[in-house]
């Protein structure tokens, strides 16, 4: 492990050094792990602590021990036993980040093998706490708050929908959120792993039909995710309305008590109506059911057209108020109701004038003559 003898206000950052004794302690079993990592890495990188483990690898706070730029490193595990899906993430990870430029999406510096083969990343440091963890902690986001959030993240999803990078892998713990120092809140969106890159055919796309492994969580995968069906920038849409939904209600849209279940709820359920208490309006509600849609003709196409209705739902403005498909469904089986109740009005209709006719003509028919015999006086 990288000492920072430069900095001891940090207390992350302080040496191991026991200062009563004035020797260095036994080294944790982390810190040797940290040291053997900080060995493998070129050497102008402090590695610090970890911050975070994922299935693939983990995420460790460093910094460059010459610019002193702080920076978040994630290495593939050592012992990963899927290497090669693993490798490919990172590569695809490192890939996509190149093809960004965004302030709402989190900067890849660097990507290289250590000296034992393990892919790396090298991130800007990113000081805050990611969106989950913050619901976690807080419930959930007031509806004023969470928009400006939001905002963010979708002119993010805009940006890399532009360079043809679709995230496929959105959910709040890969959402990070700072403040600046005025007190505004900035998003960062993170982990690209899984990304796809548009009409590239140098990367495979990893999910769930190319390799059996089921990648993210069903809380937030789209029905075509979840059917192995066209994955395009309408599937990061459909993800972050349920990550809105999530922020808001501080529930997740679908939740089953197993995963084909919750996947199931993603097929086939509507989204539960937000309770009153939250107070969202009713033009937010309809910009998060209108993400949520099964089907992908029925949502934001882009998220461009998104991000310009958060804007206007921020400053008061119209929205594009496209109905739901719920609400068009349930119009057209009033229409259809009412249709067959005027049909059916008209062919009573019809049908007692009909009776009615008959009946007339019957008691308006000439009776049959009588002769009746006088009879002769
Ligand atoms: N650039 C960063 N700066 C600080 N912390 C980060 C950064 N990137 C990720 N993290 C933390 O690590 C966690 C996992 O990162 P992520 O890239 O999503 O890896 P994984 O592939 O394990 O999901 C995030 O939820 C966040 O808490
Ligand atoms: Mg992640």
């Amino acid at each position: 492990m990288a000492t920072s003898s430069d900095d001891t206000t940090n207390a992350d950052l302080e040496p191991n050094f026991d200062k009563s004794e004035g020797v260095t302690t036994e080294l944790s079993a982390e810190e040797k792990s940290l040291e053997a990592l900080a060995s493998e890495l070129p050497q102008q990188y402090e590695v610090f602590n970890k911050v975070s483990e994922g299935g693939m690898g983990a995420i460790y706070k460093a910094r460059n021990r010459y610019t002193k730029a702080f920076s978040a490193i994630k290495v593939m595990r050592a012992e990963s036993d899927v290497d090669e899906i693993a490798l490919q993430r990172f590569i695809v990870e490192a890939k996509s980040a190149s093809l960004l430029n965004h302030p709402n999406i989190c900067r890849v510096n660097d990507f290289g093998l250590t000296t034992t083969n393990r892919p790396y990343l090298v991130m800007d440091w990113i000081d805050g706490i990611s969106l989950g963890a913050k619901i976690q902690r807080d419930l959930r986001i007031a509806p004023a708050e969470a928009v400006t959030i939001f905002k963010q993240v979708a002119t993010a999803l805009e940006h890399a929908h532009q360079n043809k990078v679709v995230h496929r892998d959105l959910k709040p713990e890969n959402i990070m959120l700072t403040r600046t120092a005025d007190g505004t809140t900035v998003s960062h969106l993170v982990d690209f792993g899984i990304a796809k890159v548009l009409d590239e055919t140098d990367l495979t796309p990893l999910g769930l039909t190319q390799t059996g492994v089921v990648v993210g969580t069903p809380l937030y995968m789209s029905p075509e995710q979840a059917t192995g069906g066209e994955i395009d920038g309408r599937t990061d849409i459909y993800c972050f309305g349920c990550v809105m939904y999530f922020v808001l209600s501080g529930k997740p849209p679908f939740l089953g008590p197993n995963f084909i279940a919750t996947i199931n709820k993603h097929l086939t359920q509507a989204p539960p109506e937000f309770a009153p208490n939250l107070k969202i309006s009713d033009n937010l509600r309809l910009i998060v059911f209108r993400c949520m849609e099964k089907k992908p003709s029925d949502r934001y196409q882009t998220a461009a057209a998104l991000s310009a209705d958060l804007r206007n739902l921020s400053l008061g403005q119209n929205i594009d108020v496209a109905k739901l498909a719920s609400t068009r469904k349930l119009e057209k089986k009033r229409l259809v109701t009412a249709g067959f109740f005027i049909v059916g009005f008209i062919v009573m209709y019809l049908l007692s004038i009909w009776m009615q006719d008959f009946l007339d003509a019957a008691s308006t028919k000439p009776k049959p003559a009588v002769h009746t015999v006088e009879k002769k006086r």
